[in-house]
């Protein structure tokens, strides 16, 4: 992969380090040069198209019960650069991890998270969510997701939607979506809908990524044009800290997919 120039787009503004922390997510400019860009959704594709990880359960479909013989509504590859290990020696990654450590500190570590595509014509809606509902009640995250559009990423096609300052509570009562246990992706609940005000949609050229908390709460319409959309997300965490009170997430309990069938197998066999 070509390198675009390091120090270009990967140095924010102290405007912009102030209105994430206000309002829990940001629009950034393009994070590599357009030939990288390129080489990468190649990639990408690539992944999709041999169902990378679908055996040990990294590649499956978020918004339905993820049987064989279905076309999948909306196809998730965890940890692509396994699969890919050439996007590890990508400016996007750099890029990304020195935005990701402008914001949130030095000692975030980052990694290609997940790859998302959403098919054409008929992909389907992210409900809205909070990140942290998928993850340990047990602790406060501290995370953030640059999530990178791998072309034009719009309204049409289902570019993120972000309430502004919802970064700023805790992690709202969710139910997997459509309240089917068979299903992965988790929505808010019909209750909490209400929290869901002064919507920002933030479309993107490509190459441009938003970013977000791991509590703030967004969601993605349906891709109702005649191109597949595709996202790439970098992650950064570090250290979570241990909660002084007990909280349950009881939607994580009633969960039982075919994707966490096809793990537990591929675990056993080792
Ligand atoms: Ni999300």
């Amino acid at each position: 992969m070509d390198h675009f120039d390091r120090n270009t787009g990967c140095s924010l503004t102290p405007e912009q380090v102030d209105f994430f922390g206000r309002n829990g997510y940001l629009v950034v400019d393009r994070l590599t040069s357009a030939s990288e860009l390129t080489a990468i959704k190649q990639e990408v594709v690539r992944l999709f198209e041999r169902r990378a990880g679908r055996e040990v359960g990294d590649q499956f479909d978020l918004a339905s019960a993820d049987q064989e013989d279905t076309r999948p509504l909306l196809s998730q590859i965890m940890y692509p650069a396994k699969y890919a290990p050439a996007l590890l020696d990508s400016t996007l990654l750099e890029n990304a991890t020195a935005i990701a450590q402008q914001l949130l500190g030095s000692d975030f570590e980052c990694c290609f998270e997940h790859a998302i595509l959403k098919p054409a014509g008929f992909g389907a809606p992210t409900p809205w969510h909070q990140d942290a509902a998928y993850w340990s009640p047990n602790v406060t995250h501290h995370t953030i997701s640059v999530w990178v559009a791998l072309q034009e990423t719009t309204v049409e096609n289902g570019c993120l939607h972000y309430v502004p300052c919802s970064h700023q509570g805790d992690v709202l009562p969710h139910q997997p979506i459509g309240n089917d246990p068979h299903t992965h992706g988790l929505e808010l609940t019909a209750e909490e809908m209400h929290r869901v005000t002064n919507v920002v949609a933030c479309p993107l050229k490509p190459g441009q990524a938003t970013i977000h908390g791991g509590y703030t709460l967004h969601s993605a319409g349906p891709n109702t044009t005649d191109q597949d959309r595709i996202g790439l997300v970098v992650f950064g965490k570090r250290a979570p800290t241990p909660r002084t009170l007990r909280y349950d997430f009881p939607w994580q309990e009633v969960r039982r997919t075919a994707r966490e069938a096809r793990a537990n197998a591929a675990e056993k066999k080792n």
